[in-house]
């Protein structure tokens, strides 16, 4: 009797799940829409796309095509692994494809984030942003910083054991801390650092703000650090010194040298500021020393490059443009790193009307994920193309093809490229002159939905 209950229940499970299974796909066969599967009510297919994230999207591709649906992260959403069309899409915000990003990230970095500003708004912070971190910026003002804060962070690691991803982490945060407000580390990092984890934590969590979510204290973390960037406001203005910073920019109280931004967009902007540099720099950064690790070849290449610098520098001496201009290997190593390890596998945008798409129809307020991980291991672009190979990118045509994408397009290309790189191009100089170094153990590597180490990568320091 007990077998047989146990039976009519397992059946009856079945029922259930297929008619919901059944029920969910009703609810969305309106004319038109892309073909795909929307998984279970309300949670969709969320649990096989981050479980299984690029392996999910091939097989979806495989029975759907290069545009399908799908429910994810609580959205109904098109995935598209079509090159030129994901290029289409970031390059035309105008006709409605606009940023589509969680709203946890939208609360917690605040509305003028410059991902939540569309149109002249979107323009104004842009222009500030641009203002503050363009490349004649970066070129005239920021690099000396750059420079000598990565020197000293870099300084005394021989016979250490470090975790290159914490080293990368923390140092892809200071940097901006220090070019925006001049904060180094000390005690100021240190109640700063927690809360910016926490802040970061909560961007990709779900918008539920209950005490223990990471929703919760991520924006309680925004709070905090609001709170200290006011007070470091309020000082500079109560002072006549002058910083050379990008706070002292934002303040001054010239009306045509500012872009007359009111303290809650100052604010927001500082955020997007160390929130937009950071996992990128940070995870390029140890990418580059885990691939060149690797690749002793690319090492040597690399080595060779950083030394003719130096060759004719003094020991004090820091890297300045033309130094920086003149990396080319660097700068494709850089590249080559973004791609084969996918610093950034999509982006995320929104309907913000119905569209017409290859002959489907994107209902108003689906949101679209720019899925660009496939078009990096595209082998009529990047023949072996999961090979470690930076030669490719000597080639100057790759960077301005069609489908680089690498730092977006269109109005959102990323306004941080050049600092970014500078960065990153700093970083390898000084690890590379002075340091080899060995990994110590085989530690995991995820790659999906983000590029991390869960529990770090550590090598083994010594000097060159
Ligand atoms: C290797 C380093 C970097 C990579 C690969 C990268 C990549 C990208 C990509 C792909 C986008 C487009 C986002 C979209 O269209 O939704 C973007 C936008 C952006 N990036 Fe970067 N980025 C890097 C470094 C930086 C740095 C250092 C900063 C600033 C400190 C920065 C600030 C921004 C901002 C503010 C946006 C948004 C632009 C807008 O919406 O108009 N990025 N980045």
């Amino acid at each position: 009797m007990g077998v047989l209950v146990a039976f009519f229940m397992v059946v009856l499970g079945l029922c259930i799940c297929s008619l919901l299974l059944k029920w969910n796909e009703v609810r969305y066969m309106k004319k038109n829409l892309p073909p795909g599967t929307m998984g279970w009510p309300l949670f969709g297919e969320t649990t096989e796309f981050l479980k299984h994230g690029p392996n999910f999207m091939k097989s979806q591709r495989a029975r759907y095509g290069n545009l399908y649906k799908t429910h994810i992260l609580g959205c109904p959403t098109v995935i598209c692994m079509d090159p030129d069309l994901n290029r289409y899409i970031l390059m035309n915000e105008g006709k409605g494809l606009i940023p589509g990003y969680p709203q946890s990230m939208l609360d917690i970095l605040g509305k003028y984030n410059i991902a939540a500003v569309l149109g002249s708004l979107h323009k104004t912070m842009r222009g500030a942003m641009l203002a503050l971190i363009g490349p004649t910026m970066v070129r005239d003002h920021l690099m000396p910083k750059i420079d000598e804060f990565i020197r000293s962070h870099l300084n005394h690691l021989e016979g250490e054991i470090i975790d290159i991803q914490d080293k990368t982490k923390e140092m892809a945060l200071l940097v901006s801390l220090k070019l925006i407000g001049g904060i180094e580390s000390g005690l100021l990092f240190e109640t700063l650092k927690p809360e910016f984890y926490k802040l970061v934590e909560g961007t990709i969590s779900l918008p539920i703000d209950l005490p223990g979510t990471s929703y919760h204290h991520g924006f309680q973390a925004r709070k905090k650090i609001t709170s200290m960037f006011t007070k470091i406001i309020n000082e500079r203005r109560a002072t006549s010194n002058a910083f050379g910073d990008m706070l002292d920019a934002l303040l001054k109280t010239d009306e045509i040298a500012r872009a007359k931004l009111t303290d809650e967009q100052i604010l927001d902007l500082i955020l997007t500021i160390i929130y937009s540099g950071y996992e990128t720099v940070s995870t390029t950064s140890m990418m580059a020393i885990k691939y060149l690790h690797d690749n002793p070849k690319a090492l040597q290449g690399l080595r060779d490059e950083h030394f003719e610098i130096r060759k004719w520098k003094s020991p004090e001496d820091p890297i300045d443009w033309n130094d920086y201009k003149s990396m080319n290997f660097t700068r494709a190593v850089i590249y080559e790193t973004l791609r084969m390890a996918t610093v950034i596998n999509g982006l995320l945008r929104k309907t913000s009307q119905d569209m017409d798409m290859k002959g489907y129809v994107i209902p108003k307020g689906w949101k679209i994920y720019v899925y660009m991980r496939e078009s990096n291991y595209d082998p009529f672009l990047y023949p072996e193309p999961f090979s470690f190979n930076p030669w490719r990118w000597l080639d100057k045509s790759l960077e301005s093809h069609q489908r680089f994408l690498l730092f977006g397009g269109g109005s959102r290309l990323c306004p941080g490229k050049e600092l970014g790189t500078v960065e990153i191009s700093i970083f390898l100089h000084y690890f590379v002159t002075k340091y080899r170094w060995e990994e110590v153990g085989k530690d995991k590597l995820v790659k999906f939905p983000r590029v991390e180490a869960p529990n770090g990568i550590r090598m083994r320091v010594s000097n060159y």
